[in-house]
């Protein structure tokens, strides 16, 4: 269903609550004809917290110095995706800061060693990297990268994302297209309610889903971390005239049914930031208003207070075997079924059985 950004518009302002129940009908029929009733597990495993950038937005960034900072063996990601084997997972997604001093060789060692043990997909999420770097990763093995693009308002994201000796805000767009043509299945998202962001602006993310062709599109509300610029002063860069988008957990539903409509055949998760914010309904109600992925955090519950992108991140139980029996039943109690295989996405299989023409 293509909506115009009118109509996106309107529904990004709707407050009826019934009214609302048709734009989750709209979203969940469209899910179950383009992707069906399969809900995909992706085990997350964060393997290092090290990062050279300074998002005012982000736990993680680096003038935070008070918070430990860990790399990962490959050994300790390897025994992880075995984990993620045995709780009957497809697909691991490594996920780290973006560190200058990554050893890609390393890495491009560790996706081979999984490729080569397990039968399962891989997917990366650790920033932007040279193209060089990006085809070494795509030759070890790795099928699918996620980077999201955070916001399509470009002079926000500037503010929100310095970065030295200048920034380059379009970068991130620049590399979803160069992963593209490495044959990666390419993934990217936004938050939603960040200080400064407006209505205006989750329509035209919505637009660039659509426009970039995702294969997986990742969209959670903005939490405030109080060891940021932005939580500390959030006030300075709210956007004027009760036109800032509310990072709320109704924002968010409705930015991810929006999402489904504008690109049917994406792989979209219920994020992790939102089950946060929604204490723990978060991710059964992602998958009634559109979504159909679900990313358990596999990372060794020693390192996981330390992946400290927002507060509450890691409420969850640290028992995996667990949460993935927990998450089958969650999923089959709303007439769902847990996902088998890799899950890949409907979208890169569409995309390579009928490349556009120009
Ligand atoms: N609230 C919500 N999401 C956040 N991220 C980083 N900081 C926050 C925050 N405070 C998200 C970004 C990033 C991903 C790894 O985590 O979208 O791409
Ligand atoms: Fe680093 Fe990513 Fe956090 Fe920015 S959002 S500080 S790049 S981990």
């Amino acid at each position: 269903m293509q909506l115009s950004r009118k109509e996106i518009l309107n529904w990004l302002l709707a407050e009826d609550l019934q009214q609302l129940e048709v734009l989750w009908s709209l979203a969940d029929q469209t899910r179950k004809r383009h992707v069906g009733g399969e809900v995909h597990l992706r085990g997350l495993i964060e393997f290092s917290n090290v990062c050279s950038r300074s998002c005012l937005y982000c736990g993680l960034r680096a003038p935070r110095d008070e918070l430990p900072r860990y790399r990962m063996s490959s050994e300790e990601i390897l025994d992880c995706a075995r984990l993620a084997r045995r709780c009957g997972l497809g697909t691991v997604v490594l996920q780290s800061g973006e560190d200058d001093a990554l050893d890609v060789a390393w890495l491009e060692e560790v996706v081979r060693s999984i490729r080569r043990e397990l039968p399962l997909a891989v997917t990366l999420s650790v920033g932007e990297r040279s193209e060089a770097e990006l085809r070494r990763l795509r030759e070890a093995g790795a099928d699918r990268y996620l980077l999201r693009f955070e916001t399509s308002n470009l002079a926000l994201l500037e503010r929100l994302r310095p970065r030295q000796p200048a920034p380059r805000p379009a970068r991130r767009i620049e590399i979803l297209g160069i992963l593209r043509d490495l044959g990666y299945e390419v993934g990217s998202g936004v938050m939603i309610g960040l200080p400064g962001q407006t209505h205006e602006d989750l329509a035209r993310d919505i637009e660039w889903f659509r426009a970039l062709d995702l294969d997986m599109i990742g969209v959670g509300p903005f939490i405030a971390h109080p060891e940021t610029p932005l939580g500390r002063r959030p006030a300075t860069f709210l956007a004027p005239d009760g036109k800032q988008a509310p990072p709320e957990e109704l924002t968010a539903y409705k930015v991810l049914a929006l999402t489904r409509l504008a690109c049917p055949l994406a792989n979209i998760p219920a994020t992790t930031a939102l089950s946060t914010l929604a204490r723990g309904d978060g991710r059964r109600r992602g998958l009634l208003r559109g979504a159909n992925v679900i990313m358990p955090d596999i990372t060794p519950a020693r390192y996981r207070s330390a992946y400290d992108l927002y507060p509450g991140q890691h409420d969850a139980s640290p028992d995996i075997l667990q949460e993935c029996e927990q998450l089958g039943s969650m999923i089959e109690g709303i007439g769902r079924t847990l996902g088998r295989g890799r899950g890949d996405s409907e979208n890169a299989k569409r995309r390579r059985h009928q490349p556009l023409t120009a």
